[in-house]
């Protein structure tokens, strides 16, 4: 799909009414980062070398990016603000792999890409001298997100194929999501008609919820027609049901118990 176009409208880094918009989207992005640096917790449950290997690896990139997201805020001369419930809510951890890997990964750091990548990437003006520098580090932070949604792609099939049943509360989940996330963009009601950027916002809201549809068919779990309103419901009762159980849900190591075939000894 290709990416979303603002069509060459930028913020204006000296405007108020910009550095207030700018400060309330770079603050859910340094919440998100500092929730992202304890997937460390998934270290523990890691279930296989490459998956210890790669919680190690996140944790470090994402402690990295909360520090790059800081210096961002420096830059501009902005003070973070408290995150959005919804981001909050979104960005939770969860001791449930599969919920992990699918929510957080897949969907939830796809959609955080969305933003970097589609609006601050796009949206920050290349005429003022302070975005060269902001830009160098949001392309540092993308990369390594692009890897973090590989990730949860790659297990997210390797679960809907071990448990194909799945794919019902899965599907419930990834219509929560959707209809969520764009919650957080009321905090801009009332100003999208008439300002410069915010204008695009109700465009890009529609072509973030088309990809992650389109991910959600590449990975097996989304039908290629909208199911009818009973399957929506039962999908995403299934799904409600396991995200509350999922909230109980203990993390368990299993690596001192398989490190021996893991790392290709004998039992
Ligand atoms: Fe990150
Ligand atoms: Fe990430």
């Amino acid at each position: 799909m290709a990416d979303f176009s603002f069509a060459g409208d930028t913020f204006d880094l000296d405007a108020p009414e910009d550095r207030e918009i700018l400060r309330f989207v770079l603050s859910q992005a340094l919440f998100g980062e500092a929730t992202g640096v304890y997937c460390g917790k998934s270290l523990y449950a890691a279930r296989s070398l490459e998956a210890a290997r790669f919680y190690l690896r996140q944790a470090r990139q994402e402690l990295n990016h909360l520090e790059l997201f800081a210096e961002i805020f420096r830059t501009l001369d902005l003070q973070p603000v408290p995150a959005h419930w919804v981001i909050k809510l979104l960005s939770a951890h969860n001791n449930y792999y599969p919920l992990k890997v699918f929510m957080e990964h897949a969907v939830g750091e796809g959609m955080v890409l969305d933003i970097f990548r589609d609006v601050l990437m796009a949206a920050l003006p290349d005429t003022d001298p302070r975005v060269e520098e902001i830009k160098k580090k949001l392309a540092v932070v993308c990369r390594e997100e692009e890897e973090h949604i590989a990730w949860g792609e790659k297990e997210t099939r390797r679960i809907l194929t071990e448990s194909p049943w799945l794919r019902h509360p899965f599907y419930g989940l990834l219509e929560l999501q959707l209809a969520l996330a764009p919650i957080v963009t009321r905090a801009f009601s009332g100003r999208t008609a008439q300002h410069r950027v915010l204008r695009h916002l109700p465009r890009f809201v529609t072509h973030v919820k088309e990809r992650v549809w389109a991910q959600g068919q590449e990975l097996g779990f989304v039908p290629r027609e909208r199911p009818a309103l009973p399957y929506r419901l039962f999908a995403m009762a299934w799904g409600v049901a396991l995200f509350v159980r999922s909230q109980f849900a203990r993390s368990t190591s299993t690596l001192e118990k398989t490190y021996l075939t893991e790392l290709g000894f004998s039992p």
